[in-house]
């Protein structure tokens, strides 16, 4: 039996598998090219400051561009300032997106030193009077994204998650660590079961470390959750929305995307990029994803670097001309890829 179909309030979503958001990545290049290959449900945004949507900063209009293609859209905002954050709210209802996330996870200390972020868990009853503001702000589904909690000792998130419900949040987003864990250790499915037995209706998104079609069956299994959002494990492997679809509907799925079809799924995205900020930027802003597809395509190290340092279009052609000539580093390029993972970034999670 098919599962249930996921629904963010009113909102019918294609699929139960989502984008995550992964600030400076889930652009809209890189969503166009989820959309293209199928299979997600929705995607979100990069974070986005309610303060600069209001002052309609260049940078915040840009990550919030959108095109029918990229469709149905959701922007995570994030502030701890009530007012701005109903203003952003609005401004997005009149812009026309499909839904809105309120950030509650991000560890990152510019943006939880202003009192948003995770710092959010840590403050109750402000948290709810924030978000139910939000809520009754717009017509727009409301969801929250955050993580288990502050820390070990202060697990809140299956109460937030229970009072999110009661002011009109219609989903809930739950990253399986703490604040203080950063990316270290392994995702608490026990912790986001917590969640989903706190709440009455509401879908349950379970995230956290899922990379195949069998980490999302033992995410389903183990949590009770109603559907699954994939950050690193799109980067990596953009084709796992199609795999994680082809699998609930037929119990097979095709292997993600070979050598000849990375490369073309990337010269694609590239292009996107370029037509959506030029060609100078984008190439410069490109070459970060560029890292993670020419890894994953098993590239050999000194045409990676060449990538990098390539300036202008025709550089940047000329080498991918050198990088199709040469193929993988080992193996056939219309064969599988070896299993690709996307590391988090060293040092402090509280510096990211
Ligand atoms: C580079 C990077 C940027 C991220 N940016 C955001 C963000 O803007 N908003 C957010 O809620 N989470 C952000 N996250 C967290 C992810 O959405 C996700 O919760 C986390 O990576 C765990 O899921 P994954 O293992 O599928 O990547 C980010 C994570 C990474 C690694």
């Amino acid at each position: 039996m098919l599962p249930r179909p996921l629904h963010y309030g009113s909102l019918k979503l294609v699929s139960r598998y989502l984008l995550s958001p992964l600030a400076g990545y889930t652009n809209l290049p890189f969503r166009r090219v989820v959309h293209d290959i199928g299979g997600v449900g929705l995607c979100t945004t990069d974070l986005v400051s309610a303060k600069a949507l209001l002052a309609r900063s260049r940078k915040s209009l840009q990550l919030i561009e959108t095109c029918p293609e990229d469709s149905p859209l959701s922007v995570q905002i994030f502030g701890s300032d009530p007012g701005m954050m109903r203003g952003a709210a609005q401004f997005l209802e009149e812009y026309g997106v499909a839904s809105i996330d309120i950030n509650m996870g991000c560890p990152v200390k510019r943006i939880v030193g202003g009192g948003a972020g995770s710092a959010m868990m840590c403050q109750q009853s402000s948290t709810i009077q924030l978000v139910q503001q939000v809520v009754e702000a717009v017509k727009l589904p409301v969801t929250v994204k955050m993580r288990l909690g502050w820390d070990d000792d202060n697990l809140t998130a299956p109460f937030f998650a229970r009072e999110f419900e009661q002011v009109g949040v219609v989903a809930v987003a739950i990253h399986g660590r703490t604040r203080e864990q950063g990316f270290r250790g392994s995702v608490s499915r026990p912790g986001i079961r917590q969640v989903v037995e706190a709440v009455e209706n509401i879908p349950v998104i379970g995230n956290g470390d899922i990379r195949t079609v069998e980490d999302a069956q033992q995410m389903f299994a183990e949590t009770g959750c109603h559907g699954i959002s994939i950050g690193r494990g799109a980067l990596a492997n953009p084709w796992i929305f199609k795999q994680l679809v082809e699998f609930e509907t037929t119990g097979h799925y095709s292997p993600p995307g070979n050598f000849d079809e990375r490369l073309t799924l990337m010269l694609k995205q590239l292009q996107y990029q370029i037509d959506q900020i030029g060609e100078d930027l984008g190439i410069r802003l490109f070459r970060p994803m560029a890292h993670w597809y020419l890894k994953s395509m098993r590239v050999k190290s000194h045409l990676r670097d060449q990538y990098q340092k390539a300036r202008g279009s025709d550089e940047v052609q000329a080498v991918l001309q050198r990088i199709r000539n040469a193929g993988l580093t080992t193996g056939d390029r219309t064969g599988q890829l070896p299993d690709f993972h996307i590391p988090v970034p060293q040092g402090p999670n509280a510096n990211w």
